[in-house]
């Protein structure tokens, strides 16, 4: 081989290009941000597509951007929608010009998603459309520019829909773009798939294609150079090939290489390779192209699960939908790695992108941090679903191939995805033929990605099965049917089976209501932390729990919900039936509170509950909180979560016995859709006492072979005295992105947290950062989330602070609150 790989050369251009354009992140290789520097207008501009339109008193922001976070919370919109205004039309504009070096070059920009109905104009030029909101896209922008040096504008028109969804979609360009200035020849987006056909302990067989593209109008000589890196940047190995381009053409490549002794990417040891391509022309490296490669073996058995690396793993997984709570549909690295982090620590090792496509980002931090990914493409297909009158169903016809694809193209290389999802309680189970539908979407998925699963989220019990489309899915997937599993597995053997979505129970952070027993609705428009509330179609975790046990082929389940999401505030304001506005009938309720977390990320009971079954790290919690002034004298019942063997509860120092796990059961109130008869359920996974109440403390130590390996304390309050400032993390980066949540509680002051407390806490942040949101789980308010104050929900509220780009230094923030001592912390953004 006769060539020289000159390196710098793509690197150069890029870096000339960032004195002009204002980008500030590094991606892939070659691509930098386009997020900064963007004008915005909300309502339809006739004339915005065109270069000279007038936008200098345009708002100027920075990507990503969602509007309708701003609010204001309004009842004029639907609670199921989040109470906001996710619909209308909004221009996005932005001029830009590239340098001299890009003459010649195939100019490109990639959405990795804007909510939706997007069209793109490029100095007045239509160059796409695309309606999806959750689907990342490419346009090449090289015909329609003008000549390097002169300004270019992009102007892009979002025309999201009311009623478009079941929840919060967002609204607005929510997430990254990037500019990718490429030679006429280069390598194509998402075309690359790597693929490990053998993994055993001496060596991994790595495929690899992908798809280089010539615009030029001579063919093109050029060498295809493909090497795996180690995580620590030694080559691997490295293949060359030489080859001819037709002029204007796409040309497929294929290469074989190999990895000696592959370390195995796994949930506990997530080891990543790059597989890094470079497309030498005339002796220049004239693109470099990188994918992750995770060598790791999955197996779904009929018979025993799901297998990683020969090794059974259960799916202890969490439906978690897009947005990021305060933040909105905003795409955040940080606040998603967050929501990941804290899923971690309950013990989920998996994930369902519910209901539909994720960013890049979600997908990245995944594959970093060994986490399984269920990848889902879809809530509707053709059919409309009840009161989502403008639902994905209008583009399915036209869009649900290219989606599809396009999902699967993106995502097929990173490890952690191990199934893919084509949709969510399609209505196209109850219609006689609606399999044919299901049997269409998996072909395509197989033909994009022929080594993994796809699986179907299925809910219409009998009607999947009569009708036929379970029998179609590689991995059926059901949807709150723990007490069908035994049934559906002695009369299908066959079939790998997961709870795609389980529980589904709802519960307000902090809120307790006495006695325990099951209604509908509380007149508060909260729910008990007691965990035995659910809607008429779900079921507490304990009985996920119990049916898990008594099916171990079931691969395992994924909770409805990790995190509280905005919208569909269930069970206030109604259900999926009904019209329109019946959702806003308990007007403010405009959150979910199916989440084991709140909307900010605090831990409700429920988290621990699912950590005593997912976890081995000894543990236990004890609720309720322990300040009943009003009922001195009364009867509490007090429950412990734990995953050690029994637990001991003190009230003021007095045992109150060791109770079991597992033989002191406790009776939960239970109504099930399909089993009128059962009204309740005797839980081997909690403990109960019921105690007289005396302020003072409450204490639970839990044993295992009768050895204290866990304690908790709490507390009965004294009065609200003062602030306390908690942040995530003190040190930031200061690259405008980057955030410290920092929770604010409000205590006695011997610093216990008072449950009750609501005060209004004023904040001040100082230096080199801003508030980005504040919040406090509260799911039936209209406060902003964007604001300088917060009042506490339940003793607690959350201040997001990011730091500010390119602005390194301290950042002060001071929470003051009328009759309370104020308290301030200080971080750092380098
Ligand atoms: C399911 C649905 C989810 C959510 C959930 C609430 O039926 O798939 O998106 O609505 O119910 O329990």
């Amino acid at each position: 081989m006769n060539f020289k790989i000159n390196k710098f050369r793509p690197l150069r251009v890029l870096i000339m290009l960032l004195s002009i354009i204002s980008a500030s992140s590094w991606a892939n290789d070659d691509r930098v941000s386009f997020n900064s520097g963007w004008l915005f207008s909300k309502g339809d501009h006739i004339d915005a597509a065109k270069s000279e339109f007038e936008d200098s008193r345009w708002r100027k922001l920075d990507l990503p951007h969602d509007w309708a976070i701003e609010g204001p919370f309004d009842k004029a919109y639907s609670a199921r929608n989040g109470g906001l205004p996710v619909f209308g039309t909004a221009w996005y504009r932005k001029h830009f010009t590239l340098p001299k070096s890009t003459l010649g070059k195939s100019v490109s920009i990639t959405f990795d998603g804007a909510m939706s109905n997007t069209e793109v104009f490029v100095n007045g030029n239509k160059v796409i459309s695309r309606p999806f909101g959750y689907i990342a896209f490419e346009f090449d922008i090289t015909p329609y520019l003008n000549s390097p040096g002169d300004e270019n504008v992009i102007s892009v028109k979002l025309s999201p829909e009311n009623y478009s969804a079941r929840w919060y979609s967002g609204a607005g360009i929510y997430r990254n773009t990037w500019l990718e200035i490429n030679d006429k020849v280069h390598i194509k987006q998402w075309e690359t798939f790597v693929s490990t056909p053998t993994i055993t302990k001496d060596k991994a067989i790595v495929d690899y294609k992908t798809t280089v593209i010539n615009t030029e109008k001579s063919s093109q000589p050029v060498v295809i150079k493909t090497s795996i890196k180690s995580a620590e940047g030694v080559v691997v190995d490295e293949v060359a090939q030489n080859t001819i381009l037709p002029a204007n053409s796409e040309h497929k490549i294929q290469q074989q290489l190999k990895i000696s002794q592959p370390r195995l990417w796994d949930t506990e040891d997530p080891y990543r390779y790059t597989v890094v391509t470079t497309v030498v022309k005339d002796g220049n490296a004239v693109d470099v192209n990188s994918v992750p490669l995770g060598v790791r073996k999955i197996e779904f058995k009929a018979d025993d699960g799901f297998w990683l690396n020969d090794r059974r793993v259960q799916i202890q997984g969490v439906c978690l939908h897009h947005d990021n709570g305060p933040l909105g549909a905003i795409v955040n690295t940080r606040a998603i790695e967050r929501k990941l982090e804290i899923m971690k620590e309950m013990g989920a090792n998996s994930v369902r992108t519910s209901h539909n496509p994720p960013s890049p980002e979600l997908v990245e931090l995944a594959d970093k941090m060994g986490i399984l990914l269920q990848v889902e493409a879809f809530d509707m297909w053709e059919i409309e679903k009840p009161a989502v009158v403008n639902g994905y169903n209008k583009d399915f016809e036209q869009w649900h191939d290219r989606d599809l694809r396009d999902m699967i193209k993106q995502y097929r290389n990173n490890p952690s995805v191990i199934m893919w999802s084509i949709g969510n309680e399609v209505m196209e189970q109850r219609k006689d033929d609606g399999w044919k539908v299901a049997k269409n979407l998996q072909r395509i998925a197989h033909d994009e990605d022929p080594t993994r699963l796809v699986t179907n989220g299925l809910s219409m019990y009998p009607d999947f099965i009569d009708k036929g489309m379970a029998q179609e899915m590689d991995i059926v997937g059901l949807n709150y049917k723990a007490y069908k599993y035994q049934e559906i597995k002695q009369a299908h053997p066959d079939w790998i089976i997961v709870g795609t979505e389980t529980s589904s129970v709802v519960s307000t952070r902090g809120v307790y209501h006495f006695p325990i027993e099951k209604y509908n609705k509380h007149e508060s428009k909260y729910v008990t932390s007691f965990d035995v509330i659910t809607p008429p179609w779900a079921y507490i975790p304990d009985l996920e729990f119990e049916n898990l046990k008594n099916n171990p082929s079931v691969m395992g389940e994924y909770i409805w919900t990790g995190f509280d999401y905005i919208g569909e505030p269930t069970p206030y304001g109604g259900r999926d039936h009904g019209n329109k506005f019946y959702w806003n009938q308990d007007w403010p309720a405009r959150s979910s509170s199916f989440g084991a977390v709140d909307l900010v990320g605090f831990k409700k009971d429920r988290f621990y509950l699912y950590q005593s079954q997912w976890t081995d790290k000894p543990m236990v919690h004890v609720l309720p909180h322990w300040n009943w002034s009003e009922k001195v004298g009364e009867t509490i019942p007090v429950f412990a979560y734990t995953n050690a063997e029994e637990v001991e509860l003190f009230v003021n120092g007095q045992s109150q016995g060791r109770k079991r796990k597992g033989e002191d059961k406790v009776r939960l109130p239970v109504s099930l859709r399909y089993d009128k008869s059962v009204k309740y359920f005797d839980s081997p996974y909690r403990l109960r006492w019921d105690v007289e109440y005396q302020p003072g403390e409450i204490k639970v130590v839990a044993y295992t072979n009768n050895k204290v390996v866990s304690a908790k304390t709490i507390k009965t309050a004294n009065k609200a005295a003062q602030i306390a400032l908690s942040p995530d993390r003190k040190v930031l980066s200061a690259d405008g992105y980057d955030l410290s949540y920092i929770t604010v509680e409000i205590t006695d002051t011997d610093g216990n947290l008072v449950p009750d407390a609501d005060n209004k806490i004023n904040f001040k942040v100082e230096g080199a950062g801003e508030i980005i949101a504040v919040g406090n789980g509260d799911s039936a308010t209209t406060a902003p989330f964007q604001a300088d104050y917060r009042h506490a929900f339940y003793g607690k509220a959350m201040l997001i602070v990011k730091s500010n780009k390119g602005m390194a230094g301290e950042i002060k923030v001071t929470a003051s609150a009328e009759k309370l001592i104020s308290s301030s912390v200080v971080l750092v953004s380098q």
